[in-house]
């Protein structure tokens, strides 16, 4: 499992009061999984994705990332983690606004310190993946949601991450742009990445293998997307 969370509890505290945004959730993903994360508005869906993520650690229960147990790590063993094993797409894409799709794919890259000739071919070969070959130069504001979304999915995989978190990543999309988007999504899942997309649209939580359903801090119904009324 690559995946595999026991008794995963998260409390924020903010002043005097306390919140319990996660209780006891148990929860395994197997490598090569796509699943599909559900669940009204406060329900924990992002907080549950972080802590996936190596942004945040419970507060008490064990998480453990391939097999290494992420609540011993320091912020520096988190940080690298991170950057090796996981991709992150976020519904308001989060890319460098002055920056063409070239250079925000090219980030993870130079912080990976690869070398010029590998991340130009990088760079390029994933632009290429999500259709966007033709736009190497431009910026944010020269580009649609859905080609902004896209740019952001390359992203996160130029280092080739084994795991994709994606947290509401059509949110901000048109039904067509947000199907390209979770039908890039299946193709990585296809070619045997993990994949965890929180999303609001069942439709779209249909095209995973397996829904989790959220509510209130609790795992309410954890099964195969084809069962999901
Ligand atoms: N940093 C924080 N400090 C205090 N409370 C927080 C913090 N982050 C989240 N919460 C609370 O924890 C609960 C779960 O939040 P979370 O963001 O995980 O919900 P969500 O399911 O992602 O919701 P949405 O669908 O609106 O994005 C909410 O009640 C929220 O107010
Ligand atoms: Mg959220």
């Amino acid at each position: 499992m690559i995946i595999k969370m026991k008794m995963v509890t998260k409390v924020y505290r903010t002043g005097a009061v306390e919140f319990e945004a996660l209780k006891h959730v148990n929860l395994g993903v197997e490598r090569g999984q796509m699943v599909a994360v559900v669940g009204p508005s406060g329900s924990g869906k992002s907080t549950l994705m972080n802590i996936m993520g190596c942004l945040d650690v419970p507060t008490s229960g064990m998480y453990q990332l391939d097999g290494e147990n992420v609540n011993r790590l320091s912020s520096n063993q988190l940080a690298d983690i991170r950057n090796k094993k996981i991709g992150f797409v976020f519904q308001a894409f989060n890319l460098l606004p002055y920056a063409t799709a070239y250079e925000n794919v090219e980030v993870p890259l130079l912080f990976a310190r690869v070398n010029a000739k590998q991340r130009k071919e990088r760079v390029i070969q994933m632009l290429e993946q999500v259709g966007l070959g033709n736009k190497l130069a431009n910026k944010p504001t020269e580009m649609s949601g859905g080609e902004m979304q896209r740019v952001a999915i390359a992203r996160a995989l130029a280092n080739d991450p084994e795991i994709i978190l994606a947290d509401e990543p059509t949110g901000n999309l048109d039904t067509k742009s947000g199907e390209g988007i979770v039908n890039i999504f299946h193709d990585l899942h296809t070619m045997g990445k993990t994949v965890l997309i929180i999303t609001h649209d069942m439709s779209l939580a249909r095209r995973a293998q397996r829904i989790v359903k959220l509510r209130d801090g609790l795992i309410e119904t954890d099964e195969e997307a084809t069962k999901v009324a």
